[in-house]
């Protein structure tokens, strides 16, 4: 087959996002910890963020759904349980800094520059539609975007297909013509899995997820986006 031959596929009309560790920062949730755990806070960063991402899969599987706000207070409950920290000032600074989390500096300059070649521009997040407006306003990003789509009408957590389902419904484009940008592996994994054209973004050097689902493009910075996707 020449080069001339071979189908292309089909060009990106439309970028849907990942939130929480792709557009905004999840590592700052724990900045109002800093002055009172020290080097600490970063272990209790990282036990946060993995349960409230286990908790969202166990109870996907569980079919037991409650929205991301609860589960995120779970999450930190627990992470604060296994540091050996009883505070409730401190949780209540924490979960509100999880609804405060700065964009990661690429991110704005990026949603412009796609914005500007035309491309519609989506969120799909397992936060709440509370959250997500909330987290984007605080953080810029919110008028960047056409839709803001929230789990919650699927009653279920990423990487179920249908919450893939919403974006193409909301976009009324099939996914092979919807780019879907996450820094969370297995959810570009998971978009890939359900026919998007996914981009993973590595941002610290990780190995690829053993998945299903291959992300087409994988990049280190948002920046690289309007190149891959011809904006
Ligand atoms: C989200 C999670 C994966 O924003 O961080 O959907």
């Amino acid at each position: 087959m020449t080069p001339s031959n071979t189908p292309r596929p089909p060009r990106a009309r439309a970028v849907v996002f990942d939130l929480y560790g792709t557009l905004l920062d999840v590592t700052r949730a724990v900045d109002p910890a800093r002055a009172v755990l020290g080097a600490r806070a970063d272990r209790l960063g990282e036990l946060w963020r993995r349960k409230q991402l286990e908790l969202s899969w166990l109870r996907s599987l569980m079919r037991a759904h409650r929205d991301f706000a609860a589960i995120t207070e779970d999450a930190l409950g627990w992470a604060m349980a296994t540091v050996g920290v009883e505070d409730a000032a401190l949780a209540r600074a924490l979960r509100d800094a999880f609804e405060r989390l700065p964009a990661f500096p690429d991110a704005a300059a990026t949603l412009d520059a796609l914005r500007a070649a035309g491309l519609h521009l989506a969120v799909l997040s397992n936060g709440t539609p509370a959250m997500l407006e909330t987290s984007l306003a605080t953080a810029g990003l919110r008028d960047r975007f056409d839709l803001v789509l929230s789990v919650e009408p699927a009653g279920i957590f990423k990487p179920a297909p249908e919450v893939y389902r919403l974006a193409t419904a909301a976009l009324e484009r099939p996914a092979a013509e919807i780019a879907f940008v996450s820094a969370n592996a297995w959810d570009a994994h998971g978009a890939a899995w359900n026919g998007f054209l996914a981009i993973r973004v590595d941002r610290t050097g990780q190995p690829e997820d053993p998945l299903p689902g291959a992300p087409a493009h994988r990049i280190a910075s948002l920046a690289e986006l309007p190149r891959i996707l011809g904006a």
